[in-house]
């Protein structure tokens, strides 16, 4: 059912931890299964020089921020943003499709931390302007459709 990297990652996940002073904290959960993920990012001149996450979730929820992590590790904070869950899954030779939701979490924590630092620097961040993590997906559909 699951990959050898998934397995390899959740067994040796990398970059847990946290970032005394992070420049950007992200903090995500998904609703329907109580999983929580904690992203924490250095950043200088624009560039991810460091990430560590902690997640208090399923073993694919684990997997797929160890593959996070060091996907946006020494990127910019452009190239971050273009880091999708499908990137993640991917990245961890896929995943089952119940368990798809578990690397979104890991998109919206990237997301997050950064939208923490853009908050923090006062500065914009493209593509973020309309992200929430803490809205209600309904509200948020409502907005769409408008
Ligand atoms: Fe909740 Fe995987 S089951 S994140």
């Amino acid at each position: 059912m699951y990959s050898e990297k998934v397995m390899e990652h959740f067994r040796n996940p990398r970059n847990v931890g946290e970032i005394e002073n992070a420049d950007g904290i992200g903090e995500v959960g998904n609703p329907k299964c109580g999983d929580i993920m904690k992203m924490y990012l250095k950043i200088e001149d624009d560039t991810i020089v460091d990430v560590k996450f902690k997640t208090f979730g399923c073993g694919s929820a684990i997997a797929s921020s160890s593959m996070a992590t060091e996907l946006i590790k020494g990127k910019t904070i452009k190239e971050a943003m273009e880091i999708t869950n499908k990137a993640v899954a991917e990245a961890l030779d896929g995943l089952p499709p119940i368990k798809m939701h578990c690397s979104v979490l890991a998109e919206q924590a990237i997301k997050s931390a950064l939208l923490d630092y853009s908050k923090k620097n006062n500065i914009t961040i493209e593509g973020l302007e309309d992200f929430d993590p803490t809205e209600d997906p309904h509200d948020h559909h409502e907005i769409v459709e408008f």
